[in-house]
């Protein structure tokens, strides 16, 4: 089949796009035929050596992806659920398996769902790791609901646009940070204070938050260290960018206020929630570019760029 393969770690640019052997399915999992492949930034990480490209140097030559849409090749038994010729997305375990940036890729079942019927295959991809990343934090920790606040950086973003989303859903009152060029984009999501962090700091703007979901952490401008100032007491702080600020839970436990981070789950129950609230038109999904799989290169290029609008996704097929 035709991959994405990573010889060695590096820069993404010497990615090669090239001939590999289809993945083996052991027991419950689903071989999938992959139709597309969303695009996320543990994805260019690990290819550069970061990320967890301990964990997968043993699978050199290592397939990046998580992020699948496609068509059921192979069920894990007769009288599965899942049956070939089935439509599906989810979230392909890259860590034991290799990814999804390739032809086919075998996926445990219970990662999957079935893919909702007004999305195409390519859009279908770029709904997985970012939606149940923003489910996770907004829905399962923060418990979003009417009377809470809710600050979420980089509301423009992959996660970012899902969590608004999703907060607004149930109930939230819902800031955002986002550039000059992402103002409109987040209030058409719902958000109700839209702040350009290029034009404002957000502490001045905003006090006596309940809940901030950082997806910046203290990469750029400190803004994780900064967001503890617009919490109020006991407010929590849910830190998505683990890597970037390991000392968070430190500093908002000496300033009386709940933390944790937030790793996404290959949920694939919780992403036949979101499939249907897609499918009813509750979520709308941002796809700003989608490359050929032989453009993987554009592709990496632009994700690090950092500033993608919602989504990119490779078409495999
Ligand atoms: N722990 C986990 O399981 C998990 C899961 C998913 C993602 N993550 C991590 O969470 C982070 C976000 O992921 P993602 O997929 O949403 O990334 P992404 O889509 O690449 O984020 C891009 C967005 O970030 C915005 N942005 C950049 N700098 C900003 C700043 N200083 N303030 C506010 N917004 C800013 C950009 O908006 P503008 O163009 O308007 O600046 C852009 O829309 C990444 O570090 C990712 O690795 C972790």
């Amino acid at each position: 089949m035709r991959a994405v393969l990573v010889r060695e770690f590096g820069p993404t640019d010497e990615v090669e796009v090239g001939e590999t052997e289809a993945p083996l399915k052991l027991g419950t999992e689903v071989v999938v035929d992959v139709h597309a492949a969303g695009m996320n930034p543990i994805d260019f990480k690990t290819v550069i050596g970061k990320g967890a490209a301990k964990a997968v140097e043993p699978l050199l030559p290592w397939i990046p992806g998580g992020d699948v849409a496609g068509v059921v090749a192979e069920a894990p038994y007769e009288a599965h659920d899942l049956q070939p010729g089935d439509a599906v997305f989810g979230i392909v375990n890259h860590w034991r398996t290799r990814g999804s940036y390739a032809e086919q890729a075998v996926v445990p079942s219970l990662a999957l769902a079935l893919k909702p019927e007004s999305l195409s295959f390519e859009q279908a991809a770029a709904v997985p790791c970012a939606a149940l990343t923003a489910w996770d934090a907004v829905v399962r920790v923060a418990k979003a609901r009417a009377g809470q606040r809710i600050l979420i950086h980089a509301g423009a973003g992959g996660v970012g646009h899902f969590a608004v989303q999703f907060a607004k859903y149930f109930g939230a009152q819902v800031a955002t940070t986002v550039s000059t060029r992402n103002v409109d984009f987040a209030r058409s999501l719902g958000a109700d204070e839209v702040i350009d962090y290029t034009q404002s700091r957000f502490e001045d703007a905003l006090q006596k938050v309940d809940v901030v979901i950082d997806l910046v952490g203290n990469v750029a401008d400190d803004t994780g260290t900064r967001s503890l100032d617009v919490l109020k007491h006991g407010g929590l702080y849910l830190n998505v960018p683990t890597g970037s600020w390991p000392e968070y839970a430190a500093a908002a436990r000496e300033r009386g206020l709940r933390s944790s981070s937030v790793k996404v789950e290959s949920d694939g129950s919780n992403l036949g929630i979101i499939g249907r609230l897609i499918d009813a038109g509750d979520v709308h999904v941002e796809v700003q570019h989608i490359y050929p799989l032989d453009q993987v290169h554009d592709a990496f290029a632009e994700l690090q760029g950092g500033h993608v609008r919602g989504k990119l996704v490779l078409k495999i097929r």
